[in-house]
């Protein structure tokens, strides 16, 4: 059988990129796969006035598709707006990877939740989610 991962991936795998937790994040999405029981957490610091991610990491506790996908999906997210940040996807992902084992797709969507999440997390903080009541703060 051949091995299913790119260089591209077991590198970032190796040595994956925004790794850790941010102390009093803006924003923080934990996101689990009931498929394996693994799970993802990623927190983000939020200029105010520019709605710019301006720091983003994340915990992985997946295999190497997920962390993989995770180092990808937070350099890429680092500098953008929310709005930016949301629109990038696990294909994304996977081109940037070299190609992901379709078998692993999952893996790869979970960390892109873990983002989604995050960014979730602090639109409701900051009333910004349109379909919800806004609140007052
Ligand atoms: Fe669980 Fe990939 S096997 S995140
Ligand atoms: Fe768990 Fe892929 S097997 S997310």
């Amino acid at each position: 059988m051949k091995f299913p991962y790119s260089e591209k991936v077991l590198e970032h795998f190796r040595n994956p990129h925004n790794v850790g937790k941010i102390e009093n994040p803006d924003g923080k999405g934990l996101e689990g796969s009931p498929a394996c029981g693994d799970m993802v957490a990623v927190y983000i610091k939020v200029n105010p006035e520019t709605k710019i991610l301006e720091d983003i990491k994340f915990e992985s506790y997946g295999c190497a598709s997920n962390i993989a996908t995770a180092s990808v999906i937070t350099d890429l997210a680092r500098g953008k707006t929310l709005d930016e940040a949301k629109k990038i996807t696990w294909k994304q992902a996977s081109e940037e990877l070299g190609g992901l084992p379709p078998i692993k797709a999952h893996c790869s969507v979970l960390a892109v939740e873990g983002l989604r999440a995050a960014i979730k997390d602090y639109e409701e903080k900051h009333g910004l989610v349109t379909e919800k009541e806004p609140t007052t703060e």
